[in-house]
């Protein structure tokens, strides 16, 4: 990983892998972002019941399994017996919860560069956190690595346990207090929803010294328009679009 994970960012970030053609967060999803041109991918980091890092978005398994409950609720082996592919199409059938740990072996082969977004359950920020060092310990990530939340209890932790690594704080909307909540845990972006863009606001980040990214934007006309107000970069799902419209304009 890189001391500064922008440096090497992308403008175009696959949302939770190319997650508008296949099953988010599964290895499909990862490969096919890779395939369409993407050279990040941004995934959701939660935690089983017994500690292991998994790459889920809900805390709840409905709507992207075959099966209900929390994942926290769940040892490794259950979330392994889940069907994770066949909630968005037939021919993901078989696809398998990912460990953080196999993720990252992916995206060394991929050469993909990883925001990892780490979604605690409340109370268990510690103990994600912890999960996503160890993973990071087992495997020697060789890609540009950046991590964000929307808990800053979170990426204090995160700063604590592997300050070398990019830190950014998640919000939907950007707060009037947005350098105070950056400092508060010591962050290097900011990343926010695409509906509550403001331009002043972005210019007076960014000339405070701090990265952008937004999310979700699944069309070219907006990405441009966001980019070119001063933000380094979008979450999409849809990334061979983005890279199609904004891949060939790069320096
Ligand atoms: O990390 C950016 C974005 O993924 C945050 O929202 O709900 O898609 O995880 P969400
Ligand atoms: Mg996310």
């Amino acid at each position: 990983s890189s001391p500064d994970a922008y440096e090497e960012i992308s403008p175009v970030i696959a949302h939770r892998g190319a997650s508008g053609h296949a099953p988010e967060n599964t290895r499909a999803a990862i490969e096919l972002a890779a395939r369409q041109g993407a050279r990040w991918a941004e995934v959701d980091v939660t935690i089983s019941a017994d500690g292991i890092a998994v790459i889920h978005h809900d805390a709840d398994l409905k709507r992207c399994s075959d099966g209900d409950g929390l994942v926290i609720q769940k040892r490794l082996a259950e979330l392994k017996q889940l069907d994770v592919g066949s909630w968005f199409a037939e021919q993901y059938r078989g696809e398998q919860i990912l460990t953080l740990s196999e993720l990252l072996v992916l995206a060394n082969h991929l050469e993909l560069g990883l925001n990892l977004e780490i979604k605690p359950t409340i109370g268990r920020e510690p103990e994600t956190v912890w999960a996503i060092h160890k993973a990071l310990q087992q495997v020697h990530f060789e890609q540009p690595l950046l991590l964000s939340s929307f808990s800053i209890h979170a990426l204090q932790s995160a700063r604590r346990h592997m300050p070398h690594i990019t830190r950014a704080l998640n919000v939907e909307a950007i707060p009037a207090d947005w350098q105070h909540r950056l400092e508060e845990a010591d962050c290097a972006g900011l990343h926010f929803a695409k509906e509550f863009f403001d331009a002043a606001q972005v210019s007076a980040i960014r000339e405070a010294g701090y990265h952008m990214l937004v999310f979700t934007v699944n069309d070219a006309d907006t990405a441009q328009r966001l980019l070119q107000a001063g933000v380094d970069g979008v979450f999409t799902d849809l990334p061979q679009v983005l890279e199609q419209a904004l891949g060939n304009a790069r320096g």
